[in-house]
């Protein structure tokens, strides 16, 4: 099982069977708030009937279309439509079935760029400590979780640095929002600059708002200043939106919401509401024809997989949008925002808390590690949270809260509540 203590969970088993709007149910038929839209990607809520009709509807008339010199309807039609939420000019889209694969994706895409514009020598990633960029090698190269990677280190990419991660409890401790400390962090990229020299550097990668390594929300100016410092040295930047893609953040993208524009973003997750697996890659117009205009005749970039924009998964992103679009889902986050931002604070003072955080739909409390056991206490706080009822995201000793958009203020308030409880009662 992905990232799962195996063992453990055989002895074990927590098996969800069904689910709908806010809830799911389990084998043992209880239903179980969801706290963390799945895994950060059930942002309109469980069970959208628009969504099944649609997957259905296009399993009916088209099973599976090549894309490798053919094509259908269906991700030209996705494409068209994704182009209108992202930022201006952002409206090249290279469909994938996963973020790891859109990462890998989008990396390749930085090496194509440099390479077409005459600079086949910036070939130097830079990645963040503490980033996750999904399991494939390049994602786990630039990527800065050590467990991801320590296994692998013998074969990870030949030329990559790190940035350090923006995570500052001395200055930042239970901000509200982004924390007003840290811009300077970005300038870490100068030393990068110094040691390797900017004209080697192909891309700078980040998360937005770093998720999966529990929650870290970038300090105000960060991003503006990596933006900055990437143009002085025409160095890509590339925001990996898996988790902030489709209103997590309280509009459509990170990249809106913090009104930074990179020059590639990663998307999955969100992009259909996790009902069919799907990524993107979404390239500012220029990459795309720069690639494409200096290539010779023929294939212009060796690179694409079998089930690139499938039927069923642009069926399900097409529908996926729609309801976003007309719910107002990205609004609906960012009105509902103040109201997680105060239910996740009132645990401010819990027992173990170190830090609460957040950002938009996203909240994180962390927890002080029990000595000698990293881990160990959220991710008790995790079990029993879920015996309890309610499903959250346990990484490393933190505990993430990222409902679907749909959530209600009293399901919000179950969902700090129970984790309130929970805390008074871990050891
Ligand atoms: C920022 C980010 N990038 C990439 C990925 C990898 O996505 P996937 O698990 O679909 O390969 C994730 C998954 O959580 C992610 O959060």
């Amino acid at each position: 099982m992905p990232f799962t203590n195996n063992r453990a969970f055989k002895s074990a088993p927590r098996l969800l069977v069904s689910a709908e709007g806010m809830h799911y149910q389990d084998a043992d038929g209880r239903q179980i708030l969801d706290g963390v839209s799945g895994l950060w990607c059930v942002n309109a809520g469980h069970g959208r009937a628009e969504i099944v009709a649609a997957i259905r509807e296009a399993a009916g008339i088209l099973d599976y279309a090549p894309g490798f010199n053919m094509g259908h309807p269906l991700p030209f039609a996705l494409a068209e439509k994704l182009a209108t939420i992202l930022p201006e000019g952002m409206d090249r889209i290279f469909f994938t079935n996963s973020g790891s694969e859109a990462v890998d994706t989008a990396l390749k895409m930085a090496l194509a760029y440099h390479r077409a514009q005459g600079e086949p020598e910036r070939v130097l990633f830079v990645g963040r400590q503490r980033g996750y960029h999904g399991v494939g090698f390049g994602g786990i190269s630039v990527g800065g979780i050590a467990p991801n990677r320590q296994a692998f280190e013998a074969q990870l990419l030949p030329h990559l640095d790190h940035l350090v991660h923006t995570h500052d409890l001395t200055r930042n401790a239970f901000s509200h929002g982004q924390p007003t400390h840290g811009a300077e962090y970005a300038d870490d990229l100068e030393r990068i600059i110094a040691q390797h020299g900017g004209s080697r550097i192909a891309a700078v990668i980040v998360e937005p708002v770093a998720g999966s390594t529990g929650v870290l929300i970038p300090p105000v100016g960060y991003l503006d200043r990596l933006r900055a410092l990437c143009d002085a040295h025409g160095i890509l930047l590339i925001f990996d939106e898996v988790i902030t893609g489709f209103g997590r953040t309280g509009s459509a993208f990170g990249a809106t919401t913090f009104g930074v524009v990179p020059d590639l973003m990663t998307l999955a997750k969100g992009i259909t509401n996790g009902a069919v697996p799907m990524g993107a890659v979404c390239a500012a117009r220029r990459i795309h024809d720069s690639v494409v205009s200096h290539a010779a005749p023929g294939i212009e970039f060796f690179h694409g997989y079998t089930y690139s924009g499938h039927p069923l998964a642009a069926a399900a992103g097409l529908a996926t949008l729609a309801i976003y679009e007309h719910e107002g889902l990205f609004e609906r986050a960012a009105m509902m925002a103040p109201t997680l931002e105060q239910a996740v604070h009132t645990l401010d003072d819990s027992p173990h808390v170190i830090d609460v955080r957040n950002m938009g739909m996203v909240g994180a409390i962390e927890l002080a590690p029990r000595a000698g056991a990293p881990g160990a206490r959220a991710g008790e706080v995790f079990m029993e949270c879920f015996r309890r009822g309610v499903l959250v995201r346990q990484t490393g000793d933190t505990i993430a809260i990222a409902p679907p958009l749909i959530v209600s203020a009293e399901q919000l308030h179950e969902i700090t509540g129970t984790v309130r409880d929970v805390l008074a009662a871990v050891a």
